[in-house]
Parts: structure tokens; C-alpha cells; sequence
């Protein structure tokens, strides 16, 4: 990331990681710097949250870390000593934490829209006086703003109260008054903490600033939705909010999400509270936050739009998948006009219908995806009675919707040609080339391409005779092929880069690769039976294919793998320096996608260690997806509580260390051949 300071630059995971740890301190001390006490952010807090995360990961111990917040230079107006400090809230991006959090207590939980405003603090004295008001500060200390937050209309200036109290909550901006000034702030929360610092009162009431109470202390109710009832009664204006189940959590973020755009205030997630204050007090306080909320933060941007149409492609499986054709909508800086549907079975779940109001969430450089309906439409989507691509019968497998006969079919046919293309990296043969060699009837199958002749290639439009020799060159350059290469060019479903890999450094030759057993693959390093059973049932159906490349094309030889998955042969059997090297990996739950032995296994692979038990010194915590309703373990709660004590470690869910072991294992070194 070589320019942290650009709002469009959000560090991919890998520039992440180039950074030095002086690059680290800097860009958060700015960040920090920005957002805290020039109210004028440039990166998304999604983006600030993953530096400072990266920096603690690497330097616990730096001093910006503890220094968090409002700088003393860029504080105004008095001091203020909070009466109990005002702490952050903890954040997740994923249901995996969200569920293990839900687990630790009993009782509903209350979810409501976290505003992107400016938190505060108002006293009431024992006859019902707004007496002071203050800015969150460092947490411990803030600033007085009694005098402008007097002129804002929705705060009470007298409450009916028999004794003292404090009301907590968020000052924020309507996105409906901030439309008067948006040539002249960024965004509304910059005008709130513009106006809630500003010298003369007058202008901040000029501003029309609004507030959502979260919190009601001294007054002794027991569940948060007391507390909100109070906070209406006594004249504060509520925000939405729900009080859901423990399993109803998905269900709330959804909500929020959909409702997000309609709002007249801008929201960056949503809070989650146990409701009841006796579970809170159980739980307790960290430093750093309380232990019983925890914000879902918006990772993407997420618009709502009209469904237009849904367009069904074929891909190389036979699959027919449906893609949404929405009406354009700006999302993270990009038109989107078309939004993944995953299969056909997800056009039934959402209950999608034509003309629908739909939310898509674009997250980084990922596909946009609808989410769910807002609004029904009026016309039904009509699945393919016929195949699209060669109008041939189609067949319903599960959720997904197939070609009855792929190996007839043009689409699928092209893209199982582009696939071979794009593995076995044949430049030159692009879609248009490929779509003009089968029209003419040259191409049926990848092994067709090693049969092209000169006067074939010439017959193609567009190929000339110097275009045609170096199409025939790269023809003869892929003749020989590793195994690995050939293997994952076969485009048989889940033998990626990682199944291709583990089967030839395990398997060394295609006629034993052919031969192995669901039970031999299920076996290896992270290869479940499900994985294994397509796997092995997609090499024999594709034996033709199989057959008719083995005429055409040589295999490269490669070492055999010795237990754990290093190469056996001498030199580079002693070397266990991978790209995990130094780091360590403990596992609590059940796994659910692949056996602990085999996580395990390849992480030594990799040249992580696996030590039996959480400590400082851990780097991860892999949270099984196994068993979600289980309470949450003891080696969770030990991680947790080093967590907030400022060890480096990760907790992360299967899914994260699935990804991480993925891209560990395109980033690992070649067996020797
Ligand atoms: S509950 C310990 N609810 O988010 C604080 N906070 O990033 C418990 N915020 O400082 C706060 N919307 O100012 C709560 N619906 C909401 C909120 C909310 C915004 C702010 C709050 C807090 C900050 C943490």
C-alpha cells in the first residue's frame, strides 16, 4: 500500500503485509490523526481497523497503539472526568465471532443501527437538570460541550427524574439536514463534530444536530429494552431497533442492512447488547470494551436497486447459473449492473421476484451479490425449462440447475476450453479465438487444441501467418506439462490448485493418480470425503478426456511427499521453512470442513507449528464451524482474555483459516522435481 492516505488505496492483504512496522505506526498515527481530531477521514474504518490489527499483530507493544483517539492537541473546551469511563465497542466482520460472542451469555439480545456519529455524555443532576455534557474523549476524559449541546432541539433540557442520572448516546446529523451542506463537509459525521466543537453555540444550533440515546445509567432498569422505554418516555427520540433471539442475530444485520440506505442517518453496522443487565454484569468490562455488546460492522457498501432480469450462463460443468441484471447503482466507487445469484436454488430462497427492490453488497474487488428482497417485485423469475446454450434438456441437482449433456453442449464446451487454456497458460487463445474454432468445428475438446494444424489455425478469422506460428509454438512449448498443471486443467469440480497439488506430490504418476480410492484422498491434508468422492468420480468420467490428452501431451516427473507432506527425497526433507514458518496455530471446536489431523498436517506442511495449548505466545485460534450452538471453550475464553490483554494472537474462524491456508499453499514452495 504504497498510499495510505488515498480514500479509493484499501490495502489488499498482501500489501498489508509489505508495509514495514515503522510504515504501520505511521499510517495509523495519520489515520488516527484524521479521524479523530480533523473529524475528516480518508480510509473506511474497516481499513483503519486492519492496520491497527496488523500492527498489533506485529508490535503489540507500539506507542501509537495506546494512544488511540482524540490527540490533547486536538482536543477542545474544558475537561471532562467521565463518571464511568466511556468504552469502545468490540468489532467483528464475520458470523463465526458474532455466533461464539451470542454464546456466552442467556437471554435476548437487543440489536440496534450504529450510528456514524459523535458518542456523548449527559448528566442530569437529582431535580432533572441537564447539568453537563461531554465528548467520549480519551474514554476517561472528554471535552465539555454543555454549552452548545443546550441549543440541540432533541436533547431534553429536563427530565422527570427524582434523582440523578446519565443518558448516553450518539450525536449525529440527519442525512436529510446534511444535504444543505454536503459541497462544503465530506460526509454528515464530519459536520457533527464540526459543530458540536464550535466556539458559538449559535452556529452549532444553526447545524440542527439530532441524537439517539443508547445507554440510560442510574436508573435501574433490568434489560436494555427498560432502558429504551425510559429513554422514550422521558423525550428522547429512539432509533430502530430490535430485540431478537440468540439465533436471530443474522436475521437483525440483515435488517439493518436492507434498511441502511433508507435512513436518514448514516450507520456503519450494527450493535449488538445482551438485554439483560445482569447477564452484562456477569460478562463485565474489559479495558477496552464491554464484553456484552459487540458491533457487526458494514464491510462493503451495500445499495438497494430494482431487479431487472436474471440471465442464465453455462459454465464448464454444465452448471446454468443465474446472474441478476439489476439497475445501475454506484457501489464502493464502481457501477454495478449485475449481481451474483450463486445457483438457481437461491432465486427460490431470497423468494426473488422481477421488478424486486433488492440489496447488493460489493466488498472489495469481490462480485457484487444480492443479499435479499426489500420489496417484492410483481413478475416471477422463470427458471430454464431448456438448457440456454444448446436448448438441450436440463436437469435439477440439489440447489443447482445442469446442462443434461456438457459434453454436447457450446458453452460449457468453450469454457472447459478456456479453463484448459488459462491452467495450462496457452497465450493466444482467447474467448474469441476458442468461440470461432468450434463454430467451425475445430475445437470439441481441450485435447483438440494439440491437433490444430497450421492451415486450421489459418482458417480462424483474424489469424494471420506470424499470429498462427506462435499460436503453434505455444502449442508445442504446453507439450510437456507437471503433473499438478494437468491435473487442475482437467476442470473437474473441486480439483483446484490445492487437491491437484496434494495428489501429485502424494500420487507422483497419472496412472496411480487414476487409480486412487475416495478413502486414499480422503486421507491426504485437508481433503474431506466430500471433496474426495467428486473428486475421484469426476477423474473417472473424465477418463476420455484423460485419454485423449495422455496421446497428445508428456508429464514432468515430480518427487513423491514423505508423512508430512515435505518432499521425501534427502535435501529437501530436512527443510521445513514454509510460508507459515514461525507461526502457530491452535484449534478448539469441531472442524467442519476438513479432520484436526489434517488441518494440522498441513499446516506443518506449511512450517506453522501446532502447540497444544493456548498462550502469549500463540499466533492463531482456529474456531471450528462444527458446532455452533456449543458454549464457547476454555481455550476460547483463555484466547479472549489474552486478546484483551494485548497478545498478538488471532482468533479466526474456519473459513479465515481455510483462505489462509490456501494462500499458504499457492505461496509454498515446489516439491522438487
Ligand atoms: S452502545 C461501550 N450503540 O460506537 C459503548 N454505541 O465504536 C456501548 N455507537 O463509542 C455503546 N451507535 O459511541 C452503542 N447503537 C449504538 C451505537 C454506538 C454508535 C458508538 C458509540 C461507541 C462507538 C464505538
Amino acid at each position: 500500500m504504497a498510499d495510505t492516505g488515498s480514500r479509493a488505496a484499501a490495502p489488499s492483504e498482501v500489501e498489508l503485509r509489505a508495509l514495514s512496522v515503522a510504515e504501520l505506526e505511521s499510517a495509523v498515527r495519520q489515520h488516527n490523526h484524521l479521524y479523530w481530531d480533523l473529524a475528516a477521514p480518508v480510509i473506511s474504518d474497516y481499513d483503519f481497523d486492519r492496520l491497527v490489527q496488523e500492527l498489533a499483530r506485529r508490535a503489540p507493544d507500539a506507542a501509537v497503539l495506546q494512544a488511540l483517539g482524540p490527540s490533547a492537541a486536538g482536543r477542545h473546551g474544558a475537561e471532562v472526568q467521565h463518571q464511568s469511563p466511556m468504552l469502545s465497542l468490540d468489532k467483528c466482520y464475520d458470523d463465526a465471532t458474532l455466533e461464539a460472542w451470542a454464546a456466552k451469555f442467556e437471554g435476548e439480545v437487543l440489536a440496534t443501527p450504529k450510528l456514524d456519529g459523535i458518542a456523548a455524555s449527559l448528566r442530569y443532576d437529582a431535580r432533572g437538570s441537564l447539568v453537563l455534557a461531554a465528548t467520549r474523549g480519551s474514554g476517561a476524559v472528554g471535552d465539555d460541550i454543555t454549552a452548545n449541546v443546550r441549543t440541540i432541539a432533541a436533547i431534553p433540557q429536563r427530565l422527570e427524574r427524582a434523582h440523578a442520572v446519565e443518558v448516553r448516546g450518539e450525536l449525529y446529523l440527519r442525512k436529510s439536514v446534511f444535504a444543505a451542506f454536503d459541497e462544503q463537509f465530506a460526509n454528515p459525521r464530519n459536520l457533527a463534530a464540526g459543530a458540536i466543537k464550535s466556539k458559538d453555540p449559535e452556529r452549532c444550533r444553526a447545524y440542527g444536530l439530532s441524537f439517539a440515546p443508547y445507554d440510560l445509567l442510574g436508573d435501574g432498569q433490568a434489560t436494555e429494552q427498560e432502558k429504551l422505554a425510559a429513554l422514550a418516555a422521558l423525550g428522547f427520540e429512539l432509533v430502530e431497533h430490535l430485540l431478537v433471539p440468540r439465533d436471530g442475530l443474522r436475521a437483525a444485520y440483515a435488517h439493518f442492512a436492507a434498511l441502511r440506505e433508507r435512513l436518514d442517518y448514516e450507520i456503519d453496522g450494527v450493535v449488538f447488547k445482551a438485554d439483560r443487565i445482569a447477564e452484562q454484569r456477569r460478562l463485565g468490562l474489559t479495558a477496552h470494551h464491554p464484553r456484552f455488546a459487540i458491533a457487526y460492522k458494514f464491510q462493503g457498501d451495500s445499495r438497494t436497486t430494482v431487479l431487472e432480469a436474471v440471465h442464465w450462463s453455462v459454465a464448464r460443468s454444465g452448471v446454468i447459473t443465474p446472474v441478476a441484471q439489476v439497475q445501475p447503482v454506484e457501489l464502493s466507487g464502481a457501477v454495478v449492473s449485475r449481481a451474483s445469484l450463486h445457483h438457481a436454488g437461491f432465486i427460490a430462497k431470497l423468494g426473488l421476484s422481477l421488478g424486486a427492490e433488492v440489496l447488493v453488497t460489493r466488498r472489495g474487488g469481490v462480485i457484487p451479490k444480492v443479499e435479499c428482497v426489500v420489496r417484492p417485485g410483481d413478475r416471477e423469475v422463470r427458471l430454464p425449462e431448456c438448457c440456454p446454450s444448446c436448448g438441450g434438456p436440463v436437469l435439477q441437482r440439489g440447489d443447482f440447475l445442469c446442462c443434461a449433456a456438457p459434453a454436447q453442449c457450446r458453452d460449457a464446451v468453450l469454457g472447459a476450453l478456456a479453463h484448459f487454456c488459462a491452467v495450462v497458460d496457452l497465450q493466444g487463445f482467447g474467448d474469441k479465438l476458442l468461440g470461432d474454432a468450434y463454430a467451425k468445428g475445430l475445437l470439441r475438446s481441450p485435447a483438440d487444441l494439440y491437433r490444430l494444424t497450421r492451415a486450421d489455425l489459418l482458417r480462424l478469422e483474424r489469424v494471420g501467418e506470424k499470429l498462427a506460428d506462435r499460436l503453434l509454438r505455444q502449442l508445442a512449448a504446453r507439450r510437456r506439462l507437471p503433473l499438478e498443471v494437468l491435473l487442475r486443467a482437467l476442470g473437474i469440480e473441486e480439483l483446484g490448485q490445492h487437491v491437484a497439488r496434494l495428489l501429485a506430490q502424494h500420487f507422483t504418476s497419472f496412472e496411480r493418480v487414476r487409480r486412487v480410492t475416495v478413502a486414499e484422498l480422503a486421507a491426504l491434508h485437508s481433503v474431506g470425503p466430500v471433496i474426495a468422492a467428486k473428486v475421484v468420480r469426476g477423474l473417472e468420467e473424465a477418463a476420455p478426456l484423460i485419454e485423449a490428452l495422455l496421446a497428445e501431451v508428456v508429464l514432468e516427473a515430480r518427487a513423491r511427499v514423505g508423512p508430512l507432506g515435505g518432499p521425501e527425497d534427502a535435501d529437501a526433507a530436512g527443510d521445513r521453512r514454509g510460508p507459515l514458518s514461525g507461526k502457530s496455530f491452535v484449534f478448539t471446536g469441531k472442524l467442519q470442513t476438513l479432520e484436526r489431523k489434517a488441518a494440522q498436517r498441513d499446516l506443518a506442511a506449511c512450517g506453522a507449528t501446532t502447540p497444544a495449548g493456548v498462550s502469549q505466545e500463540l499466533d492463531y485460534l482456529v474456531v471450528g464451524a462444527g458446532d455452533a450452538a456449543a458454549p464457547p471453550s476454555s481455550k476460547l475464553l483463555k484466547a479472549q482474555r489474552l486478546q484483551a490483554e494485548g497478545a498478538r494472537l488471532q482468533i479466526i474462524s474456519e473459513q479465515e483459516f481455510l483462505a489462509l491456508l490456501a494462500e499458504a499453499g499457492s505461496a509454498r514452495r515446489p516439491a522438487a522435481p
